[in-house]
């Protein structure tokens, strides 16, 4: 089988390590890096730390508005697809670089599988929901990490090419957990484990708004405890714009984003984690810390459900309350598979393309 995935954001090429890995040891994987994300430490410490292997086209798109972005990226996906001819084109998750590939694709006649399909949290305004239903509606094979997501691609009348394989993201995590014990990240910061906060934002909804931007940021310079924030370029960019930077507590570290294995070893040794990020909320539920969300709603809804996991919006008083009295203990059920969803969905993978070798 010829397969070509395509990715270009942080959390892709995570999610694409370990499908990847599988797939080539049997097939013939080509990998499109869109180029949406391509500071070193947003793109290529992923590929040297897991072991991805370089990719065959960079596009180098870069940023643009969604339009542009979007729109350059799918002119050049094209390219690669009329010259490659793959069997089937591989997506993931629900950024820009899902939307290209997808729409490149099926106007191409070419079979879509995507990775993380079903996801929804009802909220036109994120970038993210509008990706996601356009590429679940053009995908052939829908790999769902969740019963929820089974649920949803029900509801919106997709039931064929529907697959409950589990989490990717659990499969990395791992993978991965025992090299992150070795990280020197807490000794370089100089924190102790489970005397510190562990912060992240990048919502447009977070960042883009000076009121929202300044409310969060004003809660963690007020917290009792140190606080570890690796600040996305985006978020960097916006507290520029807002000259927020100044007014920021002592108690609040910003660093620049940091590579997975370091990041897995702050998430496990956090006492509590903020963020608005889809895959942070899984993480902290997967590593058992206590996981208090930025946002009004979330994808993750089954993190809430067993009580890891609490939506706290941006409001001062409620992510307080939280930071002082969120401390889950409950049992967790065995919501994102059993790590290995990779290996089935190569295993799908194949079968399906030898079903259709078989039709030719
Ligand atoms: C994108 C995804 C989001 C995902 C996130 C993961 C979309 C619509 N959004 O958001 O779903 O959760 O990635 O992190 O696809 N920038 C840099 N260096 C980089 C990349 C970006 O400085 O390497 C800055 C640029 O100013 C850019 C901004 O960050 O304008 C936003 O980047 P963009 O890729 O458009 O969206 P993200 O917010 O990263
Ligand atoms: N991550 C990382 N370094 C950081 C912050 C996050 O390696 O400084 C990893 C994190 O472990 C998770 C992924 O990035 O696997 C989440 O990506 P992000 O928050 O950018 O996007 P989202 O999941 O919201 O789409």
């Amino acid at each position: 089988m010829k397969i070509i995935s395509v990715i270009g954001a942080r959390p892709q090429f995570i999610k694409c390590a370990p499908v990847s890995k599988e797939l080539r040891k049997k097939n013939h994987e080509i990998l499109i890096h869109t180029g949406q994300h391509y500071d070193y430490e947003l793109s290529k410490v992923f590929f040297d730390q897991l072991g991805i292997p370089t990719p065959d086209y960079n596009l180098g798109i870069g940023s643009a508005s969604h339009g542009k972005q979007t729109g350059t990226m799918l002119v050049e996906i094209e390219k690669v697809l009329v010259n490659e001819k793959p069997d089937v084109v591989l997506v993931y998750g629900d950024t820009n670089s899902t939307l290209a590939g997808t729409l490149a694709s099926v106007k191409l006649h070419i079979p879509i599988g995507h990775v993380e399909a079903g996801l929804r949290s009802f909220d036109r305004n994120m970038p993210e929901e509008i990706n996601r239903v356009l590429t679940d509606h053009a995908s052939d094979l829908l790999f769902a990490p969740t019963q929820t997501a089974v649920v949803n691609l029900k509801k919106e009348g997709m039931s064929q090419g529907v697959f409950l394989v589990g989490d990717v993201m659990y499969d990395v995590l791992k993978q991965s957990i025992h090299i992150a014990r070795e990280s020197q990240i807490l000794k370089t910061l100089a924190i102790q484990p489970k005397e510190y906060f562990l912060a992240t934002i990048h919502r447009p909804s977070n960042t883009d708004n000076i009121d929202n931007l300044t409310q969060i940021l004003d809660v963690l310079s007020s917290a009792d405890k140190k606080v570890i924030f690796p600040v996305h370029p985006r978020t960097k960019h916006f507290m520029k714009k807002y000259g927020l930077e100044r007014s920021i507590g002592e108690n609040v570290q910003l660093i620049k984003s940091v590579s997975y294995f370091d990041f897995l070893w702050l998430e496990q040794n956090a006492e509590k984690i903020l963020t608005d990020s889809g895959g942070i909320q899984k993480e902290s539920y997967l590593l058992k810390v206590p996981c208090i969300t930025l946002r009004e709603n979330t994808e993750w809804v089954e993190t809430i459900e067993d009580g890891w996991n609490i939506l706290v919006g941006t409001k001062k008083e409620k992510i307080i309350d939280a930071l002082h009295n969120f401390n889950p203990t409950g049992n967790q059920r065995k919501l994102f598979g059993s790590g290995n969803a990779s290996i089935k969905i190569v295993k799908i993978l194949e079968e399906y393309s030898s079903r259709n070798f078989l039709k030719l």
